[in-house]
This record gives C-alpha cells, sequence and structure tokens, in this order.
C-alpha cells in the first residue's frame, strides 16, 4: 500500500514541521500537516472542480475585472490631482497669455526646471481648477471602486455556491467509499483517523477552497498589476521600491524563524494545560477521592506557569515582525517620496502620477502579505485533501460477481468444504475446515478465546473473503451471491452491542424497517426487552445513543436480540449474544432465541456452555481447527477437549437443570402460561402481571445456583 512505502517520509517530515503562529491560530488550535505530495494533490484537487469550469471561468474573469479596477483607480486620481495642480498655477499666470511665450521666458531667465514643470503640467494661463473636469474625474474614480467591490462580492457569491457543490460530492464519493472498503481497512486504522478524514479534512479542504482560491488569484493579479503600473508610471521610481523587497524578506526570514520556535514551544506547554485540565475534571471523584487537589493544583500552576513564559516570548518575538516591516516600508516610502517630489520639481512626472505612484508603492505591501497567509491556509488545505484522497484511494472489497440469487425465504443450508483463512498472509488461522450444518439445526462452536469463532461466523456473512475452499448456501457458492443478498438472509448479534443515537423502538425497527409498532413490541417482549422499556419513562421512546450509560450493558444486548428476532432471517449467528446478562435473564432470553432459532439455521457461539447444551452439533474450535463436533452427550462421552471444558464450568448437570428449572418455573409464575408458549408470544401476557414480576426476582438470585 502507498502507507507503507512512504511511512519513513512522513514521519521526516512531520518531524521537521513547524507550525507558524498564523497557522495555530487559523486551524483553532491544532497545527495542521503538510502534504506529502503536495502538487499532485493540489492538480488533483483541482480536478475536482474540473464539472464546475464554467462557475470557475466566470469566478476568475470577475477576480480580474475587480483587480484591473482597483489597479487603475490610483492612476485616474492621479489626474485628479493635476486638474487641481494645474489649475492652481495657472490662476497664477496672465489670463490670454501664450503658454509657450511664458515657458520661453522662464528659459531665457535660466529657470529650466519651473519651464519643464509647466510643460509637463498642461497649464492654461489665466484658467484656475476646472472643477467639471475634476468632478468627472472623482465620479469615475469612485465608480471604479464600486463596480470593483461588486464584482469582488458577486465572485464571492459564484464561488461558494461552487465550492459547496464540490464538497457535498467529495463527501457523498467518501460515503460511498466507505460502504465499499472491506473491514480489513478499518481493522489496521484508528477509527478517530478516519472519522478525521470525513468529518474535520473535508471542512478543512472547504474553507481552503472558499477562502483562499479567490485571493490567491485575486493577490497574485493585484501585485502583477501593481507592478505593470508602476513600470509605466516610472520604471526609475518602481527599481527604487523593489529595492525594499529583499529587506523585508531578510527580516522576515531571521525573526519569523525564531518565533516559530517560540510558537512551537508555546504549543507544546498549551497541549501540556489542556492534558491536565481535562485529566483532573474527567477524573475528578477519584482526585477528590485520594485527597490529590493541592497536588494537581500545584501541577496546574507550574504548567500554566511554563505556558505563561512561552506565549509571551513567542508573543513579543513575533510581535516585532510588523513594526520591522512598516519600518522598511516607510523608509522606502521615504526614498520614493524625495524621489519623486525631485522628478515633479523637474518636470520629469506630474504631481498626479508621483502620487499614484505613492499610492502604488503603499499598496503592493498588502497583497504580499496576503499571500503568506493564504499559502498557509493552501498547506494544509492540500493536506487535508491528500488525505480524503488516501482514504478514496484505498483498496475496495473486490466488485460482487453475481451469478445466483437467493429466494427471499431460503432453508438455510450451510456447507464448509475444505474453507482456508487468514488474516495475515504469513500467519495461518483457518485451515481446511469442512462441516454441514443441516437447515434448522443449531450449531454452537465452543473453543477458547482467539480460537477463531468470531472469524468464522464472518466469513460466513463474508465480511472477509475466504482464501481457499468454499462457502455453500443451499448449495450455492456465497460468492456468486451479492453480498448485500447474502448478508440480507443473515441476522447477526454480537457481543458488542451496536445502537445508534435514536429511540428504543427505532433501534429495533433497524432489523426490519416496515415492521409495524405492534411487531416491534411483540419482538421486545420476546426478548425480554420489554420488561426493562417499561420501568423508563419514556418507554419505547427513550433516546439512546451511540455508546450511552442510561441503559445496561445486558440490555443493549437484550434490544439488538430483539433487533435480530424481528428481522426473521433464514440464518441467524449469534456470537456471544448473551455475555453481559445475567444467568437468570441469559436462561430466559435461551427459550426466547430457541423459539427464534426453531425454523432457521443458527450459528451460537458461547463461552457459557450451559447455553448451548440442547444444540444439534457442537463444533469444537482450537487454533482455527476443528477438533471436534457431535452433540453434548456424544462430547461428553469422548471425554475430550468439550468434556474438559464443560467440566471446569460446572459442579454437575443436576444442580445446572435444577438452576434452569427453577427459573422457569417462577417465570410461569409470573406469567402464568406455559414456558415453551412463552417464548414466541412471552409478552402479551408476561406484561399483566409485570409489576409483581420484578418483586419476585430477588429470591430467585439466593438461590442454589451451580455458579455460585
Ligand atoms: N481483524 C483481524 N485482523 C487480524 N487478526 C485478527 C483479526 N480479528 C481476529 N484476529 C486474530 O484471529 C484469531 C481468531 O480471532 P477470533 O476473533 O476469531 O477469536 P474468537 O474465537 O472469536 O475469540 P473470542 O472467544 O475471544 O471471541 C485471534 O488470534 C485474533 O488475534
Ligand atoms: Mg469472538
Amino acid at each position: 500500500m502507498a502507507d507503507d512505502t512512504s511511512t519513513e517520509t512522513v514521519v521526516a517530515a512531520e518531524d521537521e514541521y513547524i507550525p507558524s503562529g498564523e497557522e495555530l491560530e487559523m486551524s483553532g488550535g491544532t497545527p495542521p500537516r503538510k502534504a506529502k505530495h503536495f502538487w499532485p494533490s493540489v492538480k488533483r484537487l483541482f480536478g475536482l472542480m474540473a464539472s464546475e469550469k464554467k462557475g470557475m471561468i466566470y469566478v476568475v474573469g470577475l477576480v480580474v475585472g475587480s483587480v484591473v479596477l482597483t489597479v487603475i483607480a490610483p492612476k485616474v486620481l492621479g489626474k485628479a490631482m493635476d486638474v487641481v495642480y494645474s489649475g492652481v498655477i495657472g490662476a497664477g499666470l496672465p489670463a490670454g497669455a501664450n503658454i509657450d511665450d511664458i515657458i520661453a521666458g522662464a528659459r531665457a531667465e535660466g529657470r529650466d526646471d519651473f519651464a519643464d514643470m509647466l510643460a509637463t503640467a498642461e497649464v492654461v494661463p489665466g484658467q484656475g481648477i476646472d472643477f467639471t473636469a475634476l468632478g468627472q474625474i472623482i465620479i469615475a474614480v469612485l465608480l471604479m471602486y464600486l463596480v470593483a467591490s461588486m464584482l469582488m462580492w458577486a465572485q464571492g457569491y459564484i464561488l461558494n455556491a461552487l465550492v459547496m457543490r464540490v464538497v457535498y460530492r467529495l463527501r457523498e464519493d467518501i460515503e460511498r467509499k466507505i460502504n465499499r472498503l472491506p473491514l480489513r481497512y478499518f481493522d489496521t486504522r484508528q477509527r478517530g483517523d478516519v472519522m478525521s478524514r470525513v468529518t474535520n479534512d473535508v471542512d478543512n479542504i472547504q474553507q481552503a477552497l472558499q477562502q483562499a482560491f479567490s485571493q490567491l488569484v485575486q493577490s497574485a493579479l493585484t501585485i502583477i498589476g501593481i507592478g505593470v503600473m508602476m513600470f509605466i508610471v516610472s520604471w526609475q521610481l518602481a527599481l527604487l521600491a523593489l529595492i525594499a523587497l529583499p529587506l523585508s524578506a531578510i527580516i522576515a526570514g531571521v525573526i519569523g524563524t525564531r518565533s516559530q520556535k517560540l510558537f512551537k514551544a508555546q504549543w507544546k506547554h498549551t497541549g501540556e494545560v489542556n492534558g491536565h485540565v481535562e485529566e483532573s475534571f474527567s477524573g475528578l471523584d477519584i482526585v477528590r477521592a485520594f485527597g490529590r487537589d493541592e497536588v494537581m493544583l500545584d501541577e496546574f500552576d507550574r504548567r500554566n506557569e511554563s505556558l505563561y513564559k512561552a506565549s509571551a516570548g513567542a508573543q513579543f518575538v513575533s510581535g516585532m515582525i510588523m513594526p520591522s516591516m512598516q519600518f522598511v516600508s516607510y523608509l522606502s516610502y521615504v526614498l520614493i517620496a524625495v524621489a519623486g517630489g525631485l522628478k515633479v520639481a523637474t518636470g520629469q512626472m506630474t504631481l498626479g502620477d508621483a502620487t499614484a505612484f505613492i499610492q502604488y508603492s503603499r499598496e503592493f505591501s498588502q497583497p504580499i502579505s496576503e499571500m503568506a497567509g493564504v499559502a498557509n491556509m493552501l498547506q494544509s488545505g492540500v493536506a487535508s485533501a491528500e488525505r480524503t484522497f488516501e482514504l478514496l484511494d484505498a483498496e475496495e472489497e473486490d466488485p460482487d460477481e453475481v451469478q445466483r440469487e437467493l429466494p427471499p425465504r431460503t432453508p438455510g443450508k450451510v456447507e464448509f468444504s475444505e474453507v482456508s483463512f487468514r488474516y495475515a498472509p504469513e500467519i495461518p488461522l483457518i485451515e481446511k475446515v469442512s462441516f454441514t450444518a443441516e437447515p434448522g439445526h443449531t450449531v454452537a462452536i465452543v473453543g477458547p478465546t482467539g480460537a477463531g469463532k468470531t472469524t468464522l461466523v464472518n466469513l460466513v456473512m463474508r465480511f472477509y473473503e475466504i482464501t481457499g475452499g468454499t462457502i455453500f448456501l443451499d448449495g450455492i457458492d456465497t460468492r456468486d451471491l451479492s453480498r448485500s443478498d447474502l448478508r440480507s438472509h443473515v441476522g447477526m448479534v454480537l457481543q458488542d452491542a451496536w445502537l445508534y443515537e435514536g429511540t428504543i423502538a427505532d433501534n429495533i425497527r433497524y432489523g426490519r424497517l416496515g415492521a409495524t409498532d405492534e411487531e416491534v413490541v411483540a419482538a421486545a417482549k420476546a426478548t425480554m426487552v420489554d420488561r426493562f422499556v417499561r420501568q423508563l419513562p419514556d418507554g419505547y421512546d427513550t433516546v439512546i445513543d451511540s455508546d450511552s450509560g442510561s441503559v445496561s450493558a445486558g440490555e443493549r444486548q437484550l434490544i439488538t436480540i430483539a433487533r435480530a428476532f424481528l428481522a426473521d432471517p433464514s440464518l441467524l449467528i449469534l456470537d456471544e449474544a448473551t455475555s453481559s446478562v445475567d444467568t437468570r435473564t441469559e436462561v430466559l432470553v435461551q427459550q426466547a432465541m430457541a423459539a427464534l432459532r426453531t425454523d432457521r439455521t443458527s450459528f451460537v457461539i458461547a463461552h457459557r456452555l450451559s447455553t448451548i447444551r440442547d444444540a444439534h452439533t457442537i463444533l469444537v474450535m482450537e487454533d482455527g481447527a476443528i477438533v471436534e463436533h457431535g452433540n453434548h452427550e456424544q462430547l461428553l462421552a469422548a471425554q475430550g477437549t468439550y468434556y474438559r471444558l464443560y467440566m471446569s464450568q460446572f459442579r454437575g448437570e443436576d444442580a445446572e437443570e435444577q438452576f434452569t428449572a427453577e427459573v422457569l418455573a417462577e417465570t410461569e409464575a409470573e406469567s402464568g402460561v406455559q414456558s415453551d408458549e412463552a417464548a414466541a408470544s412471552a409478552g402479551d401476557r408476561a406484561d399483566e402481571s409485570d409489576a409483581d414480576g420484578e418483586s419476585t426476582e430477588a429470591p430467585a438470585e439466593e438461590g442454589p445456583s451451580p455458579r455460585a
């Protein structure tokens, strides 16, 4: 994979990378990463915008128009200065006199400079300031600035809409991609990292495209435009203005490097203070319980002090950049003003051009510093784009080669034929496993932790592709089915109960979206969910979030079982589905599950062997291989692995049976029905006697339990 080859360079790049103060502020406190392959990513980022070519052309066109107007405006404004100036001088000359005579007279008197100045200033003797011309020029300049702002506003409007569309499509692509990624991809990555690629990085791209793009075009064009205008007005002054540039660059380089180091220190100390605060807040009860408040406070003071020193230093040094740059800029301002003044006085330049030039030289530095800011934003945007592209380029699941389709209801005969599988190519796990699960049978899979039980059932779901052999479902190679078709026939309940943010009813209905409220409640009753839901103030409308504490771990498992119950699949997989439920409830749920399993094939993985004694077949797994198989009695008689496992868990079958019988008898007493009926339609009656049902629970747990 691309990751593997470039890991070293990434680490190196990140070590070298020192975020500047601006970056820290812009990114809201987290230093942005640098892109590994900057230009290819930029190219691809622009590729995303390809479908918006027309809009982009509009945007660039509008920016060009706006920049041209703002760049020309000072030159036109200079004309106003000329009108005023020649008006003032003209008023001082005798009316009706010939200007050429006056110039010739001045030369004769040896006042050559005055003569040259009169020649360039287009003075009409006796005529004062031409207010009509002045008014026209000022209105023209105002209009130019007005239109320029309107053009900028229009481009912003178009660009925002365009970027929104691009980002919308990007999000869609990512979502689809995630659905096509194999589980293997997520196994090998931090979930938080994948999530931040989907959320933060996309936001970052959006921001970069919206702000950086037009800003970049605008600043670049302004720099070029002003540069050109400066050379048009006076190339000598333009060269003079350019002297300031290397000077500013040196200052920015020297001070900037120092301040970056200090900002890095500030960043580190900020992280420490935040970490400390989080630690002491989240463990507030423990901190108090152990009387560590004082110590924590001292520690906080110490870290706060370091942060204070580091930020004070960083602010001081970085605070020097602006004044020094300004000093250089004033220096060049003075130089230009003196040289320009001389040129006006000697008639080499009109006063208007000189003021226009000074205006240009003041405006020149602004787009340069803007570009520096935009460059940072772009860097972080491109780094985010790169991370997003990595996700989009990740290897996908092999496409389905659909050759067969399953009927809505299928008998559910599962046959493993010489199936081999390994997560890592060099570590063998499942090697040539063969077995058959008959339709309607319950197959229990037992074995020590890490034996490969979960892996085996994951293969049935095609969460991972087998590396050898074949898995048949009712005679069809599962690889000939589409994954979605296959999975829609399988219900799965995992140890790690997954609930999404929504009501309990919604979470159960997730199994079959079209189910009615009655069906949801029936499923809940059959799986013992109804009992505790009734205790909640909001009942089925209680909102639970993805990892909420409002329902217990066992209750969460029960809800996922209700979900599978409602889905009514042809094939059922229960992987430690009741591991967090107390033994008493487990027995009850077992009854419900037995009903759920009657006409479907099911795979049950359980560590508590009591729950799988009735299974038709028990597969005993060890190190990825099936070491024993048979039913409970056969395996006990064989006195092998299963026998040892079983004996280590139970004192004796009698005690176990007694416990089960007790629990069931008690439930019958509660609901007044036969236990076998209870499974199919348990809840209908269970709720009638629910109130007293709970009160009789306690004695049962004090009774003789085999696990005591
Ligand atoms: N996604 C994965 N990537 C790589 N190795 C894995 C992955 N999942 C499981 N394994 C490894 O495969 C082996 C079998 O794991 P599996 O989850 O199937 O065990 P199990 O029998 O279900 O165990 P338990 O009883 O603890 O649930 C283990 O050694 C485990 O470390
Ligand atoms: Mg497991």
